[in-house]
Parts: structure tokens; sequence; C-alpha cells
């Protein structure tokens, strides 16, 4: 059977006061939307249909470009926002025969469990309803039931009545019917309510009507059903869905100073017994493997950690492979295509791009390697800087292994030092250097004898 999943993006998100539509805002670094589209596209068969309206060209391009192709995306214009109901009214033409269910841009916390639930209830004989129970109902529209507890109508806020306000169970927006009954309901909406718009909630009493039973269920949290609409309430679900983050990671093995100053913008792999620091950022996809510790401050992104790795403080890595019980920082940058090898060591104030360090390099302190390849247990002195780029082409400095680079050295690209040799301090090193040989690039030291320093005359 066919699922259709119809996502509502249309609005304008007046409250957000933004230049950006409001779906596009992000949630632990993906959009709003991008959140739902995610979790509709795991539900078994489903086809998307996204219904764009304010910023519909930006919305369509930020989907697209982060959407594979492999799932289906389909959008719909609407052009006037006139109401829920005719906006999924919009995506009537591209539906199936089997089930639709309705999800908000602006809703991304939703599981799929929720929504596996809500559509095994769906027949000819039943529709189902996503309600929740809320302290402060104002705003929402309520759940009508009848003397035998069915539910029988909902009624927004501004059309309801001084009794129907007390009602405290809420419409959270997202149903489930099957398409034939869609079709028959959304065509009878009429624009007759407090708001002048054709109101998708008012299929609710045409099923009624039909004799189709509401199957009314709730989320295993109200969080998955909290809509935004401004930026406090953006701020308050990143929070909720980072909280939900570390707790399944700490479930998992690993170990935070504070979860509340944890952020996982993205996917993360880990193994067991894993430390991090406070004010820790993970972004894209990243992998812990077992005993990596990770201290305060450090950004995370595209990389893998393994067994043991070290981070420390303030460290900024980007594309990165750290192998076994290696270690960076506190300061480090290391820039895309950085591989460091077991045991190897880069401290601080050390850039690296596209670099490959071997099995115990060190670089401790003051360097930028970029375009290199070294060998291992090469030791690279404190200043030392790959001169990789002329202007124009960027070029690779191959450097042996058991290298002695001495402190301040440049290594002027392309260049190659052999296994064993050794750079004196200072040096500009631009012609290649066999193994195991000394070479000293530098100007010779020169000292004056009798040399007298200026005195200051007394002013008279
Ligand atoms: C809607 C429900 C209300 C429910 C509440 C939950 C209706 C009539 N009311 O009210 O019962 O309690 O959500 O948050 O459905 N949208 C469009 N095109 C439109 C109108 C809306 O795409 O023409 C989208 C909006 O971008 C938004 C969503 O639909 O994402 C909900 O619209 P909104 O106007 O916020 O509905 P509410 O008045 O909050
Ligand atoms: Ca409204």
């Amino acid at each position: 059977m066919t699922l259709d999943v119809v996502i509502l993006a249309a609005g304008q998100g007046t409250r957000m006061r933004s230049k950006t539509p409001k779906v596009l805002h992000k949630l632990a670094g993906r959009p709003l939307v991008q959140h739902v589209v995610d979790t509709a596209a795991g539900l078994d068969n489903a086809r998307l249909h996204v219904v764009v309206g304010h910023g519909g060209e930006t919305v369509r391009e930020a989907l697209s470009a982060s959407t594979s192709d492999d799932r289906e995306l389909a959008f719909c214009e609407q052009t006037e926002q006139k109401g829920t109901g005719h906006a999924v009214a919009q995506a009537l033409d591209g539906l199936g025969d089997g089930k639709v269910l309705v999800l908000y841009g602006d809703v991304p916390l939703i599981q799929a469990r929720t929504l596996d639930t809500l559509l095994e209830g769906v027949d000819e004989q039943h529709m189902a309803l996503l309600t929740v129970t809320l302290d402060d109902p104002t705003g929402y529209g309520r759940i009508v039931r009848n003397g035998s507890d069915a539910v029988v109508a909902i009624v927004e806020h501004k059309d309801a009545d001084a009794k129907q306000r007390t009602i405290r169970e809420c419409n959270t927006g997202i149903m489930a019917m099957t398409s034939a009954q869609l079709q028959r309901w959304l065509p009878q909406l009429s624009a007759e309510n407090a708001q002048g718009e054709y109101y998708l909630t008012d299929v609710i009493a045409m099923a009624a009507a039909d004799g189709v039973e509401v199957k009314a269920a709730q989320p295993s949290s109200p969080v998955e059903v909290e809509g935004i609409n401004d930026r406090r309430q953006l701020a308050s679900l990143e929070r909720a869905f980072q909280h939900r983050q570390a707790d399944r990671l700490m479930a998992a093995g690993v170990s935070f100073a504070d979860p509340e100053r944890f952020d996982l913008r993205g996917d993360v792999t880990v193994g067991r017994d894993i430390q991090i620091d406070v004010n820790v950022i993970l972004e894209g996809q990243v992998t812990l493997e077992d005993d990596v510790v990770i201290g305060p401050n450090c950004v995370i992104k595209d990389s893998i950690l393994r067994r043991g790795a070290l981070v420390k403080a303030n460290s900024h890595l980007e594309g990165v492979e750290m192998g076994e019980g290696s270690d960076c920082g506190p300061f480090a940058r290391l820039r895309p295509g950085t591989r460091l090898g077991g045991r190897a060591h880069v401290g601080n104030f050390v850039e690296t791009k596209n670099a490959t360090l071997g099995d115990g390099v060190k670089a401790g302190h003051l360097s930028y390697l970029g375009d290199t390849e070294i060998g291992r247990d090469t030791n690279i002195g404190a200043g030392t800087v790959t001169c990789n780029y002329d202007g124009i082409n960027k070029h690779r400095t191959l450097i042996g292994e058991c290298v002695f680079v001495g402190s301040n050295s440049s290594l002027v690209a392309p260049v190659t030092i052999g296994n064993g040799a050794t750079i004196a301090a200072g040096s500009t090193i631009t012609r290649a250097v066999a193994d195991d040989e000394l070479a000293i690039g530098r100007s010779r030291q020169v000292v004056k004898q009798g040399w007298q320093r200026p005195v200051k005359m007394p002013k008279s």
C-alpha cells in the first residue's frame, strides 16, 4: 500500500523576524524541515510531498541539495496561505491510493515510532489523530469528544466558546487517513470561520459524520509535537534535542563532564569509556573509538578518532583521522586531509592540512604542515613551516622516517628529505636532502670583535 507524506512548509514564520524561511532555521545543524523529511523518509514506502510557499525556492533548493535522489521528494506550491486544509489540497493530485500522513515542517522532533503507531490504525473505517494534553492550551485547536468519549470535532481556539476553551486535549495537527477519505473530505472544506481559512481540522467532523472513527494517539513525549514559532522556542527545542542525544550517548558508554554543555550537529558512532569535557561540539560524521578523551572547548567535524586518541582543550579538527593513542592540542588546528599515525603528537599552535604524520611523529609547537607526508618517528621542531604554495600552485614536502627538523625551518616545496636526515635549526631548505645527511641552509654567524654598543649622551 502506498504511503504519501504531506509536509506543510508554506508559512512565513513572521515571529522569527528573519529573512530566512522559518523551516530553514537550524536545529542541531540541520534545517527544521530536514528533520521532518529525514524522519518521514524512514517510514516504509513513503513518498514525500513538501508544500512550499514563502521562500519556496530557497526551501526547495535546501532540501534538494541535502536529499539523496533515491528517496522521492515532490514539491507543491501554495502561492497564497489560505489555511492548513488548503495547503494539503495542493498535494492532492500527486497522492496514491493508500494512506496519507500530514506533518509540519516546523515540528521537527516527531518520532518515526509515533508515526508508525498512528498509521497502523488507518483504514476505510478509521482515521488517526495525534493529540496532546497541555496545561496551557491557549491557541491550539481543541479536541471535542462526545458522551461516549469518541472524537467528533476539532474547534480552533479562535472559534471556540468559553466551555470548549476549558478543554486541555489539543490538536497537534499531525493526522493520517486514507487517500480516499481525504479526496472525499477536502473539497468540502469551507472558510467560514474566525480566520477565514480552510481548516484541515474540519475533516474530523466530516469523519465523524461519515461514520469513520477517529483514533486519537499521543506522542511518547510532548517535545515531539512542539512547533517552532519564534527563536526562543527554537533554542528550547535545540536544548531538548541535545539532551536526548547526550542521554543516548551516556547509555552507550560515554561520560560527559556536563551533558548540558555538549552539542552534536550530525551523527556520532561511539565506543566505550569515552570522556567528553564541557563545550564540545561534534559536527557531521564523527567516529569515536574506545577510550577517546576530548578536552574542553573542542570542535570536531567529519573525523575518526581511533582508540585512545586524546584531543586537548581548544582544538579544532575537520576531516581528520587520529591514530591509536595519538594526541593533539591544546590549541591544535587539524584541517581536512590530516592523518595522524599511532602515538603521533601534535602540540599547541600547530596547523596541519593534507598532511600524513606517521606513527610516533612529533610536531610539538607552532608549525604549519601542509601537503606533506612525514615518516614514522620524525621530529618536527617548533616553528617549522612547509612552504607549500608558490602563489599559484600547491607543492608537496616529503619527509622520511626518523628525520630531525630543527626549529624555525622553512621547507620550500616541492622538496624531499631522506630518512634519518637532520635539518639544522633556522634552515631554509630548497633542495633535496639525502638519507642521513645534515643540511644547514642559513647564513653563517658573524662575531664582530671589539664592537661597542652605542652610548646615550647626557642632555646638556
Ligand atoms: C494548527 C491547527 C490547530 C493545532 C495547531 C498545532 C488548523 C486549522 N489548526 O493551528 O488545530 O492545534 O496547528 O500547532 O490546522 N501552513 C501552510 N499553509 C497554510 C497554513 C499553514 O503551509 O496556508 C503550515 C504552517 O507553515 C505551519 C502549519 O501549517 O507549519 C500550521 O499552521 P498554523 O497557521 O501555524 O496553524 P495554527 O493556527 O497554529
Ligand atoms: Ca494560524
